[in-house]
């Protein structure tokens, strides 16, 4: 085999996303782009708003020498300050700027928080349903991925989660609002998780982390508030980005906060500089940096997403489909209608209806549909859903 035995495993792991993805393709040539309902992918649907499109303008056309030669591996002192300034708001508690890294997205975030906080071995509790790119996240830097499912309702089971801690468990990865079920964790049950993680920290004589990945925390719905980590928990980092908030998946731009308190701080900050190295990706793009410094607080309009929520909530509603209703992000994660959620999705392809099957989740007997699309394909898909849901209800 020319490739690593691992990464093939992972290949064939991840190969129905990619099936459908290839499948979707092919349908796409033979009925046509606009006949093809494509659910399956989280890829933001808004442009961003033309505040950003001017500061792009205005940093690209800044002629000053030497301005795109190595820099610092954080990231550039201005923009640390005014993410670290907007930090501090979110959060309620004063973040230094020596306590934001700037990174490749929230992807680059979490690979550089485990790169440095994991010895070998060490376990990351990841709750199901997760973002199944978390695995590989947890695997490439040593560590060991432990599922923990959420509550019938997706909200954290924090009974469930104490007998799945251990001496072994270094950290706790949660994200909300999520995906894929567009939760978000109200504040009391995130204080019963961070009360439990306190008890095993003090059981267990070390911290247990909490990594907050909150790529979505601008796109809420309904007045629903995400309560702001850092004021519950001091061994806790946040990694996010602005790939969803404003639409800027493909210019890789995030960034890492810690909690100005955690455990081993000067230790954690100087690992996230080597891992930033370590990891290849050596400073998060230093264009993006610049005019993020000027639109830092600055987000899509999430009422848009909201229209095409309840587009979609009511017409799956109508045909019989069972969901709870999402807080935020873009995603909707129904019941499927039969108990292999596999086969399901291939019937909803039947009717050129591309979807994500739980299973990819870790939470089989589920299906995600992504609304990142227009109303159109919305309206135009309800068909095909009614018509799947008629053979089962
Ligand atoms: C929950 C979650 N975390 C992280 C990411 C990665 O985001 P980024 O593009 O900022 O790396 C995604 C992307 O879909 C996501 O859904």
């Amino acid at each position: 085999m020319p490739i690593a035995k691992k990464i093939q495993d992972f290949i064939e792991r991840a190969s129905w996303i990619r099936r459908m993805f290839e499948e979707g393709r092919q349908m796409k040539i033979k009925y046509g782009e606009e006949n093809v309902f494509d659910f399956s992918l989280g890829n933001p649907f808004l442009e961003p708003p033309p505040e950003f499109t001017e500061a792009l303008v205005q940093v690209a056309q800044d002629t000053t020498p030497r301005r795109h030669v190595y820099m610092p591996n954080a990231g550039f002192p201005e923009t640390r300050k005014a993410i670290a300034e907007y930090v501090s708001q979110e959060q309620g508690i004063e973040i230094p700027p020596d306590k934001v890294i700037m990174t490749c997205g929230a992807a680059g975030a979490l690979n550089i928080i485990f790169k440095t906080l994991l010895n070998p071995g060490e376990e990351v509790i990841l709750l199901a349903p997760y973002f199944a790119e978390y695995f590989f996240y947890v695997d490439n830097c040593g560590g060991k991925p432990i599922l923990v499912p959420t509550a019938s309702d997706f909200s954290i089971d924090v009974k469930k989660l104490e007998s799945s801690i251990t001496s072994n468990t270094r950290a706790v990865l949660i994200n909300s609002p999520n995906n894929p079920t567009g939760k978000v964790y109200s504040e009391s049950n995130l204080r019963e998780l961070v009360e439990l993680l306190w008890r095993k920290s003090r059981k267990y004589g070390k911290p247990i982390f909490l990594v907050s990945d909150e790529p979505y925390k601008k796109i809420i719905y309904d007045g629903v508030r995400v309560p702001a980590i850092f004021p519950l928990y001091k061994n806790s980092l946040i990694a996010t980005s602005y790939s969803k908030s404003l639409s800027l998946a493909g210019e890789r731009i995030g960034y890492i906060a810690a909690h100005p308190e955690i455990e081993g701080v000067d230790e954690i900050m100087d690992g996230f500089i080597l891992c930033i190295r370590i990891l290849g990706f050596v400073n998060a793009p230093a264009l993006m940096q610049r005019v993020i410094t000027k639109v830092t607080g600055l987000a899509c309009n999430a009422d848009e997403y909201k229209k095409k929520r309840d587009l979609l909530c009511e017409g799956l509603a109508q045909c019989g489909y069972q969901f709870h209703k999402p807080e935020g992000a873009f995603y909707l994660f129904p019941k499927s209608l039969i108990d292999d959620d596999i086969q399901f999705v291939k019937e909803l392809q039947q009717e050129r209806i591309l979807t994500v099957p739980g299973s990819g989740f870790g939470t089989p007997g589920y299906f995600r549909i992504s609304y990142c699309v227009a109303d159109e394909t919305i309206t135009r898909a309800m068909d095909g859903f009614k018509k799947v849901a008629e053979r089962y209800l």
